[in-house]
Protein backbone atom coordinates (compact mmCIF):
# COMPACT_ATOMS: atom_id res chain seq x y z
CA UNK A 1 0.00 0.00 0.00
CA UNK A 2 1.08 3.67 -0.99
CA UNK A 3 2.10 5.62 2.21
CA UNK A 4 -0.36 8.29 3.52
CA UNK A 5 0.37 11.56 5.01
CA UNK A 6 -1.54 14.42 6.46
CA UNK A 7 1.01 17.71 6.14
CA UNK A 8 0.08 21.02 7.51
CA UNK A 9 1.52 23.74 5.50
CA UNK A 10 2.13 26.54 8.02
CA UNK A 11 2.86 29.31 5.76
CA UNK A 12 4.19 32.66 7.43
CA UNK A 13 2.21 31.93 10.52
CA UNK A 14 2.53 30.73 13.89
CA UNK A 15 5.43 32.16 16.36
CA UNK A 16 7.54 29.06 18.15
CA UNK A 17 5.05 29.80 21.53
CA UNK A 18 2.23 28.79 19.64
CA UNK A 19 3.52 25.95 17.25
CA UNK A 20 5.08 24.09 20.31
CA UNK A 21 1.48 24.21 21.69
CA UNK A 22 -0.34 23.17 18.88
CA UNK A 23 2.00 19.86 18.19
CA UNK A 24 2.86 19.07 21.61
CA UNK A 25 -1.32 19.18 21.97
CA UNK A 26 -1.58 16.81 18.53
CA UNK A 27 1.08 14.32 19.65
CA UNK A 28 -0.80 12.35 21.67
CA UNK A 29 -3.38 11.72 18.80
CA UNK A 30 -0.83 9.09 17.30
CA UNK A 31 -2.62 7.97 14.16
CA UNK A 32 -1.92 4.05 12.78
CA UNK A 33 -2.10 4.70 9.29
CA UNK A 34 -0.25 8.14 8.65
CA UNK A 35 2.26 9.88 8.87
CA UNK A 36 2.25 13.35 10.03
CA UNK A 37 4.14 16.26 8.87
CA UNK A 38 4.28 20.30 9.83
CA UNK A 39 6.06 22.90 7.60
CA UNK A 40 7.24 25.77 9.73
CA UNK A 41 8.69 28.88 8.85
CA UNK A 42 12.88 28.21 8.08
CA UNK A 43 14.05 29.87 10.96
CA UNK A 44 12.21 27.60 13.54
CA UNK A 45 12.69 24.93 12.12
CA UNK A 46 15.59 23.74 14.30
CA UNK A 47 13.01 24.38 17.64
CA UNK A 48 11.19 21.35 16.72
CA UNK A 49 13.83 19.08 16.60
CA UNK A 50 13.52 19.79 20.84
CA UNK A 51 9.63 19.47 20.92
CA UNK A 52 7.53 16.45 21.70
CA UNK A 53 5.98 15.73 17.75
CA UNK A 54 5.00 12.24 19.00
CA UNK A 55 5.36 10.51 15.93
CA UNK A 56 4.99 13.67 13.35
CA UNK A 57 7.86 14.30 11.68
CA UNK A 58 8.58 18.02 10.11
CA UNK A 59 10.23 19.89 7.15
CA UNK A 60 10.83 23.04 5.19
CA UNK A 61 8.43 24.66 2.84
CA UNK A 62 11.48 25.12 0.09
CA UNK A 63 15.24 25.05 -0.30
CA UNK A 64 17.81 26.26 -2.53
CA UNK A 65 18.73 24.41 -5.40
CA UNK A 66 22.30 25.03 -4.52
CA UNK A 67 24.40 23.27 -1.94
CA UNK A 68 25.66 26.33 -0.05
CA UNK A 69 27.18 29.86 -0.82
CA UNK A 70 26.70 32.85 -1.10
CA UNK A 71 22.76 32.86 -2.17
CA UNK A 72 21.39 35.29 0.68
CA UNK A 73 17.90 34.49 2.17
CA UNK A 74 18.02 30.68 1.20
CA UNK A 75 18.02 28.25 2.63
CA UNK A 76 20.08 24.96 1.84
CA UNK A 77 18.65 21.42 2.15
CA UNK A 78 21.70 19.94 4.19
CA UNK A 79 20.85 23.05 6.99
CA UNK A 80 17.16 21.52 7.30
CA UNK A 81 18.54 17.92 7.25
CA UNK A 82 21.06 18.89 10.01
CA UNK A 83 17.99 20.44 12.03
CA UNK A 84 15.89 17.19 11.63
CA UNK A 85 14.23 18.16 8.55
CA UNK A 86 12.93 14.74 6.55
CA UNK A 87 11.00 16.36 4.05
CA UNK A 88 10.13 20.03 1.75
CA UNK A 89 7.64 21.37 0.11
CA UNK A 90 8.48 22.17 -3.32
CA UNK A 91 6.70 24.12 -6.51
CA UNK A 92 3.86 25.44 -3.94
CA UNK A 93 1.63 27.66 -6.04
CA UNK A 94 2.91 30.87 -3.89
CA UNK A 95 6.14 30.37 -4.55
CA UNK A 96 5.13 29.99 -8.33
CA UNK A 97 3.14 33.26 -8.73
CA UNK A 98 4.68 35.23 -6.12
CA UNK A 99 8.48 34.72 -6.20
CA UNK A 100 8.34 33.40 -9.87
CA UNK A 101 9.87 29.43 -9.59
CA UNK A 102 9.83 27.57 -12.75
CA UNK A 103 8.94 23.78 -13.15
CA UNK A 104 12.52 23.55 -14.65
CA UNK A 105 13.92 25.07 -11.72
CA UNK A 106 12.09 22.60 -8.99
CA UNK A 107 14.36 19.65 -11.13
CA UNK A 108 17.55 21.09 -9.24
CA UNK A 109 15.20 21.54 -6.09
CA UNK A 110 14.34 17.92 -6.14
CA UNK A 111 17.89 16.67 -6.26
CA UNK A 112 18.94 18.76 -3.79
CA UNK A 113 16.92 17.24 -1.63
CA UNK A 114 17.41 13.57 -2.67
CA UNK A 115 20.93 14.29 -2.48
CA UNK A 116 20.45 15.55 1.71
CA UNK A 117 17.94 12.83 2.64
CA UNK A 118 14.66 15.41 1.98
CA UNK A 119 11.69 13.48 0.71
CA UNK A 120 10.78 16.32 -2.19
CA UNK A 121 6.51 17.22 -2.27
CA UNK A 122 6.02 18.68 -5.65
CA UNK A 123 2.92 20.26 -5.44
CA UNK A 124 1.31 21.02 -8.87
CA UNK A 125 -1.88 22.67 -9.83
CA UNK A 126 -3.97 24.67 -12.23
CA UNK A 127 -5.50 27.67 -11.92
CA UNK A 128 -8.83 28.81 -12.13
CA UNK A 129 -8.64 30.60 -15.54
CA UNK A 130 -6.53 27.29 -16.62
CA UNK A 131 -9.55 25.16 -15.46
CA UNK A 132 -12.57 27.42 -16.95
CA UNK A 133 -10.59 27.19 -20.15
CA UNK A 134 -10.18 23.57 -19.51
CA UNK A 135 -6.70 23.33 -19.93
CA UNK A 136 -6.36 21.91 -16.74
CA UNK A 137 -4.73 18.69 -17.40
CA UNK A 138 -2.29 19.85 -20.20
CA UNK A 139 -1.15 22.40 -17.45
CA UNK A 140 -0.32 19.63 -15.01
CA UNK A 141 0.93 17.24 -17.68
CA UNK A 142 3.71 20.06 -18.71
CA UNK A 143 4.55 20.82 -14.74
CA UNK A 144 5.12 17.36 -14.05
CA UNK A 145 7.09 16.94 -17.26
CA UNK A 146 9.18 19.91 -16.86
CA UNK A 147 10.12 18.91 -13.27
CA UNK A 148 10.70 15.24 -13.85
CA UNK A 149 11.63 14.55 -16.90
CA UNK A 150 15.38 15.12 -16.68
CA UNK A 151 15.39 12.83 -13.62
CA UNK A 152 14.16 9.48 -15.13
CA UNK A 153 14.01 6.09 -13.95
CA UNK A 154 13.10 7.60 -10.81
CA UNK A 155 14.40 5.04 -8.22
CA UNK A 156 14.07 7.85 -4.99
CA UNK A 157 11.12 8.57 -3.27
CA UNK A 158 9.02 11.46 -4.21
CA UNK A 159 5.40 12.37 -3.49
CA UNK A 160 3.59 14.66 -5.37
CA UNK A 161 0.15 17.07 -4.07
CA UNK A 162 -2.20 17.94 -6.08
CA UNK A 163 -3.32 21.44 -5.20
CA UNK A 164 -5.87 23.28 -7.73
CA UNK A 165 -4.81 27.05 -6.91
CA UNK A 166 -8.33 28.14 -7.10
CA UNK A 167 -9.06 25.78 -3.72
CA UNK A 168 -6.11 27.36 -1.93
CA UNK A 169 -7.10 29.36 0.61
CA UNK A 170 -11.05 30.09 -0.94
CA UNK A 171 -12.81 27.85 1.15
CA UNK A 172 -13.74 26.37 -2.26
CA UNK A 173 -12.78 22.74 -1.79
CA UNK A 174 -12.16 20.40 -5.28
CA UNK A 175 -15.24 18.17 -5.62
CA UNK A 176 -13.82 14.45 -4.53
CA UNK A 177 -14.91 13.87 -8.73
CA UNK A 178 -12.91 16.63 -9.67
CA UNK A 179 -9.56 15.86 -7.17
CA UNK A 180 -10.35 12.20 -8.09
CA UNK A 181 -10.13 12.41 -11.90
CA UNK A 182 -6.89 14.67 -11.40
CA UNK A 183 -5.33 12.20 -9.45
CA UNK A 184 -6.05 9.50 -11.88
CA UNK A 185 -4.32 11.60 -14.45
CA UNK A 186 -1.24 12.05 -12.79
CA UNK A 187 -1.14 8.62 -12.28
CA UNK A 188 -1.52 7.80 -15.81
CA UNK A 189 0.91 10.80 -16.93
CA UNK A 190 3.83 9.33 -14.12
CA UNK A 191 2.84 5.56 -15.79
CA UNK A 192 3.57 6.87 -19.44
CA UNK A 193 6.93 8.78 -17.75
CA UNK A 194 8.08 5.06 -16.31
CA UNK A 195 6.58 2.36 -15.48
CA UNK A 196 4.63 1.54 -12.57
CA UNK A 197 5.43 5.25 -11.27
CA UNK A 198 2.10 6.25 -10.90
CA UNK A 199 1.04 3.44 -9.08
CA UNK A 200 3.80 3.56 -5.89
CA UNK A 201 3.83 7.54 -5.74
CA UNK A 202 1.52 9.00 -3.07
CA UNK A 203 -0.11 11.76 -4.11
CA UNK A 204 -2.00 14.41 -2.07
CA UNK A 205 -4.54 16.38 -1.89
CA UNK A 206 -4.34 20.59 -0.79
CA UNK A 207 -7.19 23.09 -1.01
CA UNK A 208 -9.44 24.35 1.84
CA UNK A 209 -9.25 20.40 3.60
CA UNK A 210 -11.00 21.20 6.47
CA UNK A 211 -13.06 19.01 9.16
CA UNK A 212 -15.76 19.27 7.49
CA UNK A 213 -14.89 17.62 3.95
CA UNK A 214 -11.92 15.72 5.02
CA UNK A 215 -13.72 12.03 5.37
CA UNK A 216 -15.11 12.45 2.04
CA UNK A 217 -11.73 12.82 0.50
CA UNK A 218 -9.40 10.57 2.28
CA UNK A 219 -11.60 8.11 1.89
CA UNK A 220 -10.96 8.07 -2.08
CA UNK A 221 -8.16 5.31 -2.77
CA UNK A 222 -6.83 7.50 -4.92
CA UNK A 223 -5.81 10.48 -2.85
CA UNK A 224 -3.34 9.78 -0.42
CA UNK A 225 -3.53 12.33 2.35
CA UNK A 226 -3.21 16.20 2.35
CA UNK A 227 -1.27 19.28 2.75
CA UNK A 228 -3.00 21.53 4.85
CA UNK A 229 -3.33 24.86 5.33
CA UNK A 230 -5.35 27.25 7.52
CA UNK A 231 -7.17 24.17 9.21
CA UNK A 232 -3.42 22.71 10.06
CA UNK A 233 -3.02 26.29 12.28
CA UNK A 234 -6.37 25.18 14.63
CA UNK A 235 -5.53 22.27 16.64
CA UNK A 236 -9.17 21.05 17.19
CA UNK A 237 -9.09 21.55 13.26
CA UNK A 238 -6.24 19.47 12.41
CA UNK A 239 -6.87 16.91 15.45
CA UNK A 240 -9.69 15.86 13.43
CA UNK A 241 -8.69 15.89 9.87
CA UNK A 242 -5.73 13.19 11.14
CA UNK A 243 -8.34 11.01 12.80
CA UNK A 244 -10.57 10.93 10.07
CA UNK A 245 -7.86 10.05 7.63
CA UNK A 246 -6.66 7.82 10.10
CA UNK A 247 -10.09 6.14 10.58
CA UNK A 248 -10.62 5.80 6.43
CA UNK A 249 -7.56 3.90 6.17
CA UNK A 250 -8.58 1.58 9.40
CA UNK A 251 -12.26 0.92 7.58
P1 LIG B 1 -5.62 26.04 2.53
O1 LIG B 1 -5.84 24.70 3.20
O2 LIG B 1 -5.58 27.18 3.50
O3 LIG B 1 -6.56 26.25 1.39
O4 LIG B 1 -4.15 26.01 1.91
C1 LIG B 1 -3.79 24.92 1.14
C2 LIG B 1 -2.33 24.98 0.88
O5 LIG B 1 -1.87 25.85 0.18
C3 LIG B 1 -1.48 23.98 1.54
O6 LIG B 1 -0.21 23.98 1.00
Amino acid sequence: MRKKYMAGNWKMNLLPSTAQDLVESLAVVAPKHTQVIYFPQAPFLGCLQQWNLGKAQFGAQNISSQSSGAFTGETSAELVRALGGQFTLLGHSERRTLFGETSAQLQDKIVAAWKHQLLPILCIGETLEEREDERHFEVIKNQLMESLHGLLPISADLILAYEPVWAIGTGKTASVEQAVEVHRFIRSVLNEMQVGLGETTSILYGGSVNAGNAKELFSQSDIDGGLVGGASLKIEDFRTIIQLQDECLHA
